[in-house]
Protein backbone atom coordinates (compact mmCIF):
# COMPACT_ATOMS: atom_id res chain seq x y z
CA UNK A 1 0.00 0.00 0.00
CA UNK A 2 0.65 3.29 -0.54
CA UNK A 3 2.69 5.74 2.12
CA UNK A 4 2.91 9.41 2.81
CA UNK A 5 4.56 11.73 4.87
CA UNK A 6 2.27 14.57 6.65
CA UNK A 7 3.58 17.21 8.74
CA UNK A 8 1.87 19.31 11.12
CA UNK A 9 3.39 22.06 11.57
CA UNK A 10 4.48 24.20 14.35
CA UNK A 11 1.49 26.45 14.42
CA UNK A 12 -0.89 23.54 14.29
CA UNK A 13 0.72 22.07 17.14
CA UNK A 14 0.68 25.68 18.79
CA UNK A 15 -2.93 26.18 18.07
CA UNK A 16 -3.85 22.97 19.49
CA UNK A 17 -4.68 21.34 16.72
CA UNK A 18 -2.74 17.92 16.53
CA UNK A 19 -5.99 15.84 17.55
CA UNK A 20 -8.51 17.58 15.11
CA UNK A 21 -6.62 17.01 11.96
CA UNK A 22 -5.05 13.58 12.75
CA UNK A 23 -8.55 12.57 13.94
CA UNK A 24 -9.52 13.43 10.16
CA UNK A 25 -7.06 11.10 8.84
CA UNK A 26 -7.77 8.08 11.15
CA UNK A 27 -12.10 8.94 9.99
CA UNK A 28 -11.03 8.85 6.46
CA UNK A 29 -9.42 5.26 6.74
CA UNK A 30 -5.84 6.17 6.28
CA UNK A 31 -3.81 4.36 8.75
CA UNK A 32 -0.98 5.48 11.28
CA UNK A 33 2.49 3.75 11.21
CA UNK A 34 4.50 6.41 12.46
CA UNK A 35 4.12 9.36 14.51
CA UNK A 36 6.16 11.33 16.60
CA UNK A 37 6.21 15.33 18.01
CA UNK A 38 9.76 16.63 16.80
CA UNK A 39 11.90 19.67 17.00
CA UNK A 40 12.65 20.33 12.86
CA UNK A 41 16.18 21.40 13.04
CA UNK A 42 17.50 23.70 9.98
CA UNK A 43 19.74 21.18 8.58
CA UNK A 44 16.40 19.05 8.10
CA UNK A 45 14.41 22.09 6.92
CA UNK A 46 17.27 22.32 4.60
CA UNK A 47 16.89 18.58 3.35
CA UNK A 48 13.30 18.55 3.09
CA UNK A 49 12.48 21.94 1.39
CA UNK A 50 15.66 21.47 -0.76
CA UNK A 51 13.01 22.13 -3.80
CA UNK A 52 12.37 25.33 -3.21
CA UNK A 53 15.80 26.22 -2.36
CA UNK A 54 16.50 30.22 -3.91
CA UNK A 55 12.71 31.13 -4.24
CA UNK A 56 11.98 34.10 -2.33
CA UNK A 57 9.85 32.10 0.54
CA UNK A 58 12.81 29.81 1.27
CA UNK A 59 14.61 31.21 4.16
CA UNK A 60 11.15 32.06 6.38
CA UNK A 61 9.79 28.80 5.79
CA UNK A 62 12.73 27.72 7.43
CA UNK A 63 12.11 29.68 10.01
CA UNK A 64 8.40 28.98 10.34
CA UNK A 65 9.04 24.84 10.35
CA UNK A 66 11.70 25.78 12.77
CA UNK A 67 9.85 27.58 15.23
CA UNK A 68 8.40 24.94 17.62
CA UNK A 69 7.90 21.26 17.40
CA UNK A 70 6.07 19.73 14.37
CA UNK A 71 4.44 16.22 14.24
CA UNK A 72 5.26 14.19 11.98
CA UNK A 73 3.51 10.96 10.80
CA UNK A 74 3.51 8.54 8.10
CA UNK A 75 -0.12 7.56 6.78
CA UNK A 76 -0.78 4.18 4.70
CA UNK A 77 -3.63 3.61 2.30
CA UNK A 78 -4.58 2.88 -1.46
CA UNK A 79 -3.86 6.68 -3.00
CA UNK A 80 -2.33 7.85 0.25
CA UNK A 81 -0.36 10.73 -1.31
CA UNK A 82 -3.38 12.07 -3.68
CA UNK A 83 -5.86 11.54 -0.76
CA UNK A 84 -3.97 13.00 1.97
CA UNK A 85 -3.45 15.98 -0.76
CA UNK A 86 -6.97 16.14 -0.91
CA UNK A 87 -8.09 16.25 2.18
CA UNK A 88 -5.34 19.61 3.24
CA UNK A 89 -6.22 21.74 0.30
CA UNK A 90 -4.81 24.22 -1.50
CA UNK A 91 -1.56 25.71 0.01
CA UNK A 92 -2.77 28.40 1.89
CA UNK A 93 -6.04 28.94 4.08
CA UNK A 94 -7.62 31.90 2.49
CA UNK A 95 -8.09 30.00 -0.94
CA UNK A 96 -8.38 26.46 0.22
CA UNK A 97 -12.20 25.43 -0.29
CA UNK A 98 -14.04 25.10 3.06
CA UNK A 99 -14.23 20.89 3.73
CA UNK A 100 -10.48 20.61 3.02
CA UNK A 101 -7.91 20.96 6.18
CA UNK A 102 -6.55 24.36 5.12
CA UNK A 103 -10.04 25.46 4.35
CA UNK A 104 -11.35 24.94 7.55
CA UNK A 105 -8.62 26.04 10.05
CA UNK A 106 -6.05 28.52 7.95
CA UNK A 107 -6.32 31.93 7.52
CA UNK A 108 -2.61 32.82 6.76
CA UNK A 109 -0.48 32.99 3.38
CA UNK A 110 2.44 31.58 5.29
CA UNK A 111 1.59 29.55 8.68
CA UNK A 112 -0.85 26.73 6.88
CA UNK A 113 -0.40 24.15 9.16
CA UNK A 114 -0.04 20.73 7.39
CA UNK A 115 2.36 19.24 4.51
CA UNK A 116 1.89 16.23 2.67
CA UNK A 117 4.37 14.76 -0.11
CA UNK A 118 3.50 15.45 -3.29
CA UNK A 119 4.21 12.04 -5.32
CA UNK A 120 5.12 8.37 -4.38
CA UNK A 121 8.49 8.87 -4.81
CA UNK A 122 9.13 12.38 -3.00
CA UNK A 123 7.04 10.28 -0.04
CA UNK A 124 9.41 7.26 0.14
CA UNK A 125 12.37 10.11 0.44
CA UNK A 126 10.53 12.38 2.99
CA UNK A 127 9.89 9.43 4.98
CA UNK A 128 13.26 8.25 5.03
CA UNK A 129 14.56 11.55 6.46
CA UNK A 130 12.40 11.96 9.28
CA UNK A 131 12.32 8.28 10.42
CA UNK A 132 14.02 5.25 10.64
CA UNK A 133 12.91 2.15 9.32
CA UNK A 134 12.46 0.74 12.90
CA UNK A 135 10.29 3.56 13.86
CA UNK A 136 7.59 3.04 10.60
CA UNK A 137 5.15 -0.21 12.22
CA UNK A 138 3.80 -2.89 10.12
CA UNK A 139 0.14 -3.92 11.81
CA UNK A 140 -3.21 -4.90 10.82
CA UNK A 141 -6.28 -3.38 11.45
CA UNK A 142 -9.14 -5.74 11.46
CA UNK A 143 -11.57 -2.83 10.76
CA UNK A 144 -9.96 -2.73 7.56
CA UNK A 145 -11.94 -5.41 6.28
CA UNK A 146 -14.93 -3.44 6.34
CA UNK A 147 -12.56 0.02 4.45
CA UNK A 148 -11.77 -2.00 1.74
CA UNK A 149 -13.60 -4.17 -0.28
CA UNK A 150 -11.69 -7.22 -1.27
CA UNK A 151 -11.50 -8.23 -5.43
CA UNK A 152 -9.46 -10.98 -6.41
CA UNK A 153 -6.44 -10.54 -4.34
CA UNK A 154 -6.74 -6.45 -3.93
CA UNK A 155 -8.37 -4.53 -1.65
CA UNK A 156 -10.31 -1.46 -3.50
P1 LIG B 1 3.53 21.30 1.21
O1 LIG B 1 4.69 20.96 0.30
O2 LIG B 1 3.96 22.03 2.47
O3 LIG B 1 2.64 20.14 1.51
O4 LIG B 1 2.58 22.36 0.49
P2 LIG B 1 2.31 22.55 -1.05
O5 LIG B 1 2.77 21.37 -1.85
O6 LIG B 1 0.89 22.96 -1.13
O7 LIG B 1 3.23 23.79 -1.38
P3 LIG B 1 4.65 23.87 -2.11
O8 LIG B 1 4.48 24.62 -3.36
O9 LIG B 1 5.34 22.54 -2.15
O10 LIG B 1 5.43 24.80 -1.08
C1 LIG B 1 6.00 24.26 0.09
C2 LIG B 1 5.70 25.17 1.24
O11 LIG B 1 6.34 26.42 1.01
C3 LIG B 1 5.53 27.46 1.50
N1 LIG B 1 5.21 28.36 0.39
N2 LIG B 1 5.21 29.66 0.52
N3 LIG B 1 4.47 31.94 -2.21
C4 LIG B 1 4.73 31.59 -0.97
O12 LIG B 1 4.89 32.39 -0.07
C5 LIG B 1 4.88 30.16 -0.68
N4 LIG B 1 4.69 29.17 -1.56
C6 LIG B 1 4.91 28.04 -0.86
C7 LIG B 1 4.29 26.82 2.12
O13 LIG B 1 4.54 26.61 3.52
C8 LIG B 1 4.21 25.49 1.41
O14 LIG B 1 3.50 24.58 2.20
MG1 LIG C 1 4.84 20.61 -1.74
Amino acid sequence: MERTLVLLKPDAVQRGLVGAITHRFERKGLKIVALKLMQITRKLAQRHYAPHKGKDFYEPLLEFVTAGPTVAIVLEGNDAVRVARTMMGDTFGPEAIPGTIRGDYGMSKRYNLIHGSDSPATAAKEIELFFSPNEVCHYDRPRDAWTYARAGGELI
